[in-house]
C-alpha cells in the first residue's frame, strides 16, 4: 500500500505552471479550479488529492500537516518563516523579483517613511537590518495605489516586467529578493511518506529543470 498524499496549490499563475510538473510526476488532476468551485480535487491517483487555497495559506496548510506538500512563492515563504516544512525544491516557476518601488519626482520624507506591504515581516526585517526607521502598513493588495493617493512614500510587493509599476507612474528603487516557487514539504510528512514524497519531487526536479 501507498501512502496517500494531499498537495495544496493556490488557483492562477501557481496552479497553471505546477501542472505540467505535476504531470511529469504522474498527477493528473481531474476537476480545473478555474471552473469547479470544488476546493478538494480527485487527480487521476485515487490516493493523491489537490486542495485549492490562497497562495498565502500554503505553507500554513503544510506547517500543520493538514497537507502533505504544497506550492508556494517564495515572497510568500519569507513572510511565512518557514516554520515546520522543508523547502527541498526550487521550481523555477513563477518567478518574479520583490522590490522596494516609489515615485520617482518625490523627494524621500525625511523622518520614518511610510511603506505600504502585504509583506510586513520581510519590510521590517529588510529595513532594520539596514538600520532604516520606517513605518509599515500592511495592505492585502493593489498596493501601487497606496503612493499615488498619499497612503505611504514607498511600496514593497513583486515585480515582473515593471508594467503595473509603470502603469501607476512607480518605478524600482531597491532590490531585496529574488522570487521564485519552491516545492514545501511537511516535516512528518517527508519522513513517514519518504519514498513516495522523494519519488514526486524527483520527477519534479526533472522537469523543472532542476
Ligand atoms: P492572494 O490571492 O492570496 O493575494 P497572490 O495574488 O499573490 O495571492 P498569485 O498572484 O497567484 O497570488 O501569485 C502567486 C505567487 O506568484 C506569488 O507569491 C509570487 O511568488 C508569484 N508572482 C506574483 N506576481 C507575479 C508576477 N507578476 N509574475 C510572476 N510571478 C508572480
Ligand atoms: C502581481 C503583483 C504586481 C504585478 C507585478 O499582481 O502584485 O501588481 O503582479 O507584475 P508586473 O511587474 O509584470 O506588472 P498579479 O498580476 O498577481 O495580480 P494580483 O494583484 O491579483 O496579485
Amino acid at each position: 500500500m501507498t501512502a496517500a498524499l494531499t498537495i495544496a496549490l493556490s488557483k492562477g499563475r501557481i496552479f497553471k505552471e505546477t501542472l505540467p510538473l505535476l504531470a511529469a510526476a504522474g498527477i493528473v488532476p481531474v476537476d480545473d479550479p478555474e471552473t469547479s468551485r470544488k476546493l478538494i480535487l480527485d487527480t487521476d491517483q485515487p490516493d493523491i488529492k489537490l486542495v485549492i487555497i490562497r497562495a498565502t495559506d500554503v505553507p500554513t496548510y503544510v506547517q500543520y500537516g493538514a497537507a502533505d506538500l504544497g506550492v508556494a512563492g517564495k515572497d510568500v515563504l519569507l513572510e511565512h518563516g518557514g516554520e515546520g516544512l522543508y523547502e527541498p525544491l526550487d521550481l523555477r516557476i513563477a518567478r518574479c523579483r520583490l522590490m522596494v518601488a516609489g515615485r520617482p519626482d518625490r523627494p524621500p520624507r525625511l523622518s520614518r517613511p511610510r511603506i505600504a506591504t502585504k509583506f510586513v515581516n520581510i519590510t521590517r526585517r529588510y529595513f532594520a537590518d539596514r538600520g532604516r526607521q520606517v513605518e509599515v502598513i500592511k495592505l492585502y493588495g493593489s498596493m501601487e495605489l497606496a503612493p499615488l493617493v498619499g497612503l505611504a512614500d514607498y511600496i514593497v510587493d513583486v515585480v515582473d516586467t515593471g508594467s503595473t509599476l509603470k502603469a501607476n507612474g512607480l518605478m524600482p528603487l531597491e532590490h531585496i529578493a529574488d522570487i521564485s516557487s519552491r516545492l514545501i514539504v511537511n516535516k512528518a510528512a517527508m519522513k513517514m511518506k519518504h519514498a513516495r514524497i522523494k519519488a514526486i519531487m524527483n520527477r519534479m526536479a526533472a522537469a523543472a529543470g532542476a
